[in-house]
């Protein structure tokens, strides 16, 4: 389906592919995705039995380093990112200049960026070892914001970290905790949170991660390349979506108005898109939204809510996947799609879910960003097919 027009550059021709339906921009071996098939391997392993038997930190470690960790390198991996859940104190003021309404997203893209304002050692990214650093901070502080720009929205005191806590565990501490009370985490909520992240944690050559490659090719600092990323995966097109499903399913309302959103999602004149469904990938389940599918009816089970919108969400499926539409254009519900019901569930306000993807999608974003500088690699310099005008001269303003 994809259109290459080549155009003649001064050494030669150039591939013409909008939105990169079939150029790769690197080499990488980090993450294995087969569309059609629906797999996903994080270097060998399948996503399923990762989020069977690992956790969000191993599956980091597992990442970054290209093997699953011995005992002993789990617990120092652990226990090194515990000692990076604390952000520098001048980051609580820092917060002061946003507004109390603003979106969390937003405060992430700002508060991130500036992290390279106060980790100078960070952005000297010529030595391995500042490198992994730069990893270690922003996998253990994400939290540690994400929380942030939740308190403040709410005008709650930030909580320290627990670092006695677990990852996950830690990062609903931070949420939910109050400086008057010792947190009480449900093992069952921090449980799931865990299988979001780990669900979250890279997926190859996505919007957002190209972004953090491309920034970081010019040998941008890691932390403003992660702010770039997160800029990108805002975007309701990427990681916005899992918000906008769950703001479609209250929209929706009723399974008996499944059939008009349908509608409105195959009508050209309508930009409403059923979200939630498609990716440029999978042509096939994707199989992150399998393991959230389930992770969803366990969670709601155990914590004994019956949420409607899970229902509607399951006969949307059904539907969906009937249609001629969606078959004939191969449009499966995504990660997002049942992420946001488990999210609302474990008493996540909607605003933060992007955060969340964000939080998990990290060390996917410094994998790569890490990948790209410890190899041989060239600026990022797309080229463009040009169609404005051909040269013309000035008009001076009186004679236009
Ligand atoms: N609802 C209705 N129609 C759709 C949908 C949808 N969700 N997704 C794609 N289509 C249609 C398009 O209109 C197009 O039809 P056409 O060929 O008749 O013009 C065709 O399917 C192909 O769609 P494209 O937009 O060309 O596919 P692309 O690969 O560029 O986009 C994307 C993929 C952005 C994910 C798209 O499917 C979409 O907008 N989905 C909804 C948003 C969403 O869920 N995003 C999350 C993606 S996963 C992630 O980032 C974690």
């Amino acid at each position: 389906d994809v259109v290459n027009v080549s155009g003649l550059t001064a050494e030669g021709y150039f591939t013409f592919d909008p939105g990169f339906t079939s150029t790769a921009a690197c080499e990488s071996q980090i993450t294995f995705i087969d569309g059609a098939n629906g797999v996903l391997l994080h270097r060998g392993y399948p996503i399923e039995q990762l989020a069977e038997h690992s956790d969000y930190l191993e599956t980091c470690y597992l990442l970054l380093y290209g093997e699953l960790p011995t005992a002993e390198q789990k617990t120092e991996f652990v226990r090194t990112v515990h000692q990076h859940t604390m952000v520098h104190e001048q980051i609580r003021t820092f917060f002061n200049g946003f507004r109390r309404d603003a979106h969390p997203m937003a405060i992430m893209c700002g508060v991130v960026g500036a992290l390279s304002a106060f980790y100078h050692d960070s952005t000297d990214i010529s030595d391995q070892n500042h490198r992994t650093v730069a990893a270690y901070r922003l996998i253990a502080k994400m939290p540690t914001i994400a929380a942030m720009s939740y308190k403040f929205s709410i005008g709650q005191p930030f909580m320290y970290p627990d670092n006695s806590l677990d990852y996950s565990a830690n990062f609903l501490h931070m949420m939910f905790g109050n400086p008057c009370e010792p947190s009480n985490i449900s093992p069952v909520i921090a449980r799931a949170m865990d299988k979001i992240f780990l669900l979250h944690a890279d997926h190859e050559q996505n919007a957002s991660t190209s972004t953090v490659r491309l920034a970081g090719s010019s040998q941008a600092n890691p932390f403003a390349c992660i702010a770039a990323g997160i800029a990108a995966l805002w975007g309701p097109s990427h990681g916005g979506a899992n918000e906008a499903v769950v703001k479609m399913l209250e929209e929706i309302g009723d399974v008996s108005n499944i059939d008009e959103y349908i509608a409105r999602a195959k009508d050209k004149d309508d930009p409403f898109r059923l979200m939630g469904f498609g990716h440029r990938v999978y042509k096939n389940f994707d199989p992150r939204a399998k393991v959230m599918k389930q992770a969803a009816d366990e969670v709601l089970a155990e914590l004994g809510i019956n949420d409607p919108m899970l229902d509607i969400a399951k006969r949307l499926e059904e539907i969906a996947l009937e249609d001629a539409y969606f078959v004939d254009k191969k449009l499966y519900p995504n990660v997002d799609f049942y992420s946001g019901i488990i999210l609302k569930a474990l008493g996540i306000p909607t605003t933060m879910f992007t955060v969340i993807f964000a939080v998990g999608r990290t060390v996917g974003w410094i994998a790569h960003w890490n990948e790209m500088i410890s190899g041989s690699y060239r600026i990022g310099r797309p080229r463009q097919l040009y169609t404005g005008y051909s040269e013309r001269d000035f008009v001076t303003i009186d004679k236009r």
